[in-house]
């Protein structure tokens, strides 16, 4: 447990003069060293289900920049995968999963032990919490049911993700069922993580942008704030952080739930919006564009200079609006971790 982080201490309400830092996506191909350890694992999947190597890759960053928190290397898919929907990374076209889930098979994934499949994953957990000092904070993660599901009914990643809403008025039965089990196994995938040495999660709803009234609070809204709950109803003193990205001014609904201990905020929202908005509820964390990253800068360090700025008088965690892609250059990822650090923004 790392109850002297500065990360965690920021998502219990503490600020301080310099936020804490870490970033989405900070392990991963933009990094040489991921990529040199990638090559000896052969696969991605091989990888996440590698506690040694997992831990590895999760450190890496950590060690480069002197990061404030790290993530469990391991992918949302995995919970699909562990359910028995097979997964498998096909260079050039992303993930797929086989078979489809639909209305009909969906029964023969439910009620399965996801844990045996997962096991390496707390693993990794439990050696990089040993692993990691005091003052830093080790990220557990899943992805929100919506966001997982879009990849469970599609086989792979949708082109017009928010498009599969179409089942809400199809067939709500199938749609909420699936929503429930994905919520259920999350629930209790959090739950190990923590046990394992997690000492805040974060729900990614990747693909809750573009969905309307009233499917973003039946599909996202609700279920997160459940998940939450139940988490929270066993170990209440984890932070847990929701990121719903694309909502839009929709990020009240979540920043209001007393289970939402901090808010991440995409790059495309208005960082004074949020400051007004959402700082009074919630611990706010991220926004600066990556893409702002690949090119470095002065334009990078102006755009993490009006985060830093607008936030300096409310808790704030330092992160990205999204992932860092993968033409990243390591050193301007330097560059604004020494930058936020020197404090002259
Ligand atoms: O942030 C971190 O450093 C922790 C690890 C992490 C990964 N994926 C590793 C990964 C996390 C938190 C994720 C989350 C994830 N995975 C999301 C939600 C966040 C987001 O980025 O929107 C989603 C939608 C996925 C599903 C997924 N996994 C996709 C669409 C892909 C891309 C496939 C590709 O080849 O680009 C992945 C693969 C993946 N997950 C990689 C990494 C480092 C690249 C795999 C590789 O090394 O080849």
């Amino acid at each position: 447990m790392s109850s002297s982080s500065k990360f965690i201490t920021t998502l219990k309400g503490e600020k301080s003069a310099i936020p804490p830092i870490w970033f989405m996506r900070q392990a991963g191909r933009y990094l040489p060293e991921y990529r040199s350890l990638r090559e000896k694992a052969g696969s991605f999947l091989d990888l996440c289900y590698d506690p040694e190597m997992a831990s590895e890759v999760t450190l890496q960053p950590v060690r480069r920049y002197d990061l404030d928190a790290a993530i469990l290397f391991a992918d949302i898919l995995l919970i699909p995968d562990a359910m028995g929907q097979q997964l498998s990374f096909e260079a050039g076209e992303g993930p797929i999963l086989d078979p489809v889930i639909t209305a009909k098979n969906l029964d023969a994934f439910r009620a399965r032990d996801i844990h045996d499949r997962l096991a390496p994953v707390y693993e990794t957990v439990r050696i990089t919490r040993a692993a990691l000092s005091d003052d830093k904070a080790l990220i557990g993660f899943t992805g929100a049911p919506w966001t997982v599901a879009t990849y469970m009914l599609n086989g792979r990643s949708s082109r017009d993700p928010a498009a599969l809403r179409g089942l809400f008025y199809e067939d709500q039965a199938f749609l909420s069922a699936l929503i429930e089990t994905l919520s259920e196994y999350t629930v209790e995938y959090l739950i190990r993580q923590i046990e394992a040495g997690a000492d805040a999660v974060q729900l990614f709803d990747t693909w809750a942008g573009g969905l309307p009234w009233p499917v973003l609070d039946a599909v996202s809204v609700r279920p997160l704030q459940k998940i939450a709950a139940a988490v929270k109803r066993v170990h209440p003193e984890i932070p847990v952080i929701l990121f719903p990205k694309g909502v839009g001014e929709r990020a009240v609904e979540y920043a209001v739930l007393p289970e939402c201990d901090g808010f991440g905020i995409d790059y495309a929202m208005d960082p004074a919006w949020a400051r007004a908005n959402l700082s009074g509820h919630t611990v706010v964390q991220g926004g600066l564009d990556p893409l702002s990253v690949i090119t470095g800068g002065e334009r990078m360090l102006k755009g993490a200079a009006t985060y830093l700025k607008l936030f300096h008088d409310v808790p704030y965690v330092f992160n990205l609006g999204h992932g860092f892609s993968p033409e990243t250059p390591p050193e301007n990822v330097a560059a604004l971790v020494a930058f936020i650090r020197g404090g002259n923004w």
